[in-house]
């Protein structure tokens, strides 16, 4: 259970005593000034742009001589695209002399193939760890991978950090009985990380039983929980098609499940995610801003979240070198 000691060191005003150098690709600026806001600093100037032949130039404008610092890039779409100039920021900042290069990546892309499921695949997970470690990064502070085994993919320093308590805090808001609610993870992959959710709201769990016969098409087959007349949250780290969260949503609706929220960390909000998610019977979709979105123009029930605060705070202590797990309350969980 998260206590409320851990949700006030989470909250807590950022005040660096020290000069935090960050810096921002083109993926998610506005997440970048956010950071750079809660920790009293700016961001720091860089010219990137594109050749006429679509080759991405970088040049930093500071002075960086033995620094730490920190770039804000997460992979999201064009992911690939946001994935070259990160490694071509990570150059330039090496061929800058700075002391220690982080990437902080808030949505690690790629992720998703971290092993192999059939013959003559490929790991990209392990791929990408390879092309940062490459360029000349050092530390990677990430935001909720889709499985903690990709910390293992590098050979530098990786704090992995959560934003879990962000949703959490968020249903609590709601003031649902949740003598009535059911924590429900819509694959058997996202078991884990909807226990932990479950836990920290204090309801219990069900599972969806979801199938993959076609690439990127998901059919939900049957619930393994009591879900009858319950409000369901639902909980997954990314939201791409929309197609496993949208299929589930119908499932439980089936199984007479009274309201449905989804809470997700990560809305990559691809092709018809959006039309989905406004056409299924889902009360709220709450997800956090890893991923920048056009607020503007999406439905009133999809609500982004801010993580800049999470993050600054994990900058801060990584900067200080102060414990990271120690803010999220880790150590009085852990058992050896
Ligand atoms: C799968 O393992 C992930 O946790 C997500 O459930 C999945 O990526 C969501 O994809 P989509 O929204 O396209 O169904």
């Amino acid at each position: 259970m998260i206590s409320n000691e851990v949700y006030e060191k989470l909250e807590r005003v950022i005040n660096p005593t020290h000069d935090i150098k960050l810096f921002s690709g083109r993926s998610n600026p506005k997440l970048a000034q956010e950071i750079a806001e809660a920790l009293g600093t700016s961001v720091g100037p860089m010219i990137i742009k594109d050749f006429a032949d679509g080759e991405i130039y970088v040049q930093v404008k500071d002075s960086v001589r033995g620094d730490d610092v920190f770039i804000v890039q997460p992979l999201c779409k064009p992911v690939n695209q946001n994935l070259m100039e990160l490694l071509i920021i990570i150059d330039a900042f090496k061929r800058a002399s700075a002391k220690t290069i982080t990437a902080v990546i808030p949505y690690y892309g790629y992720a998703r193939q971290d092993r192999k499921t059939s013959g003559r695949e490929a790991i990209t997970a392990k791929l990408v760890a390879d092309l940062l470690t490459t360029a000349g990064c050092t530390r990677v502070l990430a935001v909720d991978l889709h499985s903690g085994q990709i910390q293992g993919f590098f050979n530098i320093l990786v704090d992995h950090i959560f934003a879990t308590s962000i949703l959490v805090k968020y249903i609590k808001g709601l003031n649902l009985d949740m003598d009535e609610c059911v924590a429900v993870s819509p694959d058997t992959g996202g078991v884990q990380r909807t226990r932990h959710f479950a836990k920290d709201l204090g309801c219990p769990l069900a599972i969806i039983d979801k199938r993959r016969d076609k690439h990127n098409e998901a059919i939900a087959n049957c619930v393994i929980g009591d879900v009858k007349g319950k409000n369901c949250l639902m909980f997954d780290d990314i939201i791409d098609t929309a197609g496993s969260i949208t299929e589930a949503a119908k499932l439980l609706k089936k199984e007479g499940a009274k309201d449905i929220y989804v809470c997700a960390i990560h809305p990559v909000f691809s092709g018809p995610a959006v039309q989905r998610l406004t056409d299924a019977p889902i009360k709220e979709v709450i997800v956090t801003n890893t991923i920048p979105l056009d607020t503007e123009k999406l439905p009133e029930k999809i609500k982004q979240l801010s993580v800049a605060n999470l993050l600054g705070q994990a900058i801060s202590r990584i900067h200080d070198d102060e414990s990271i797990s120690s803010l999220f309350g880790f150590e009085k969980e852990m058992k050896v």
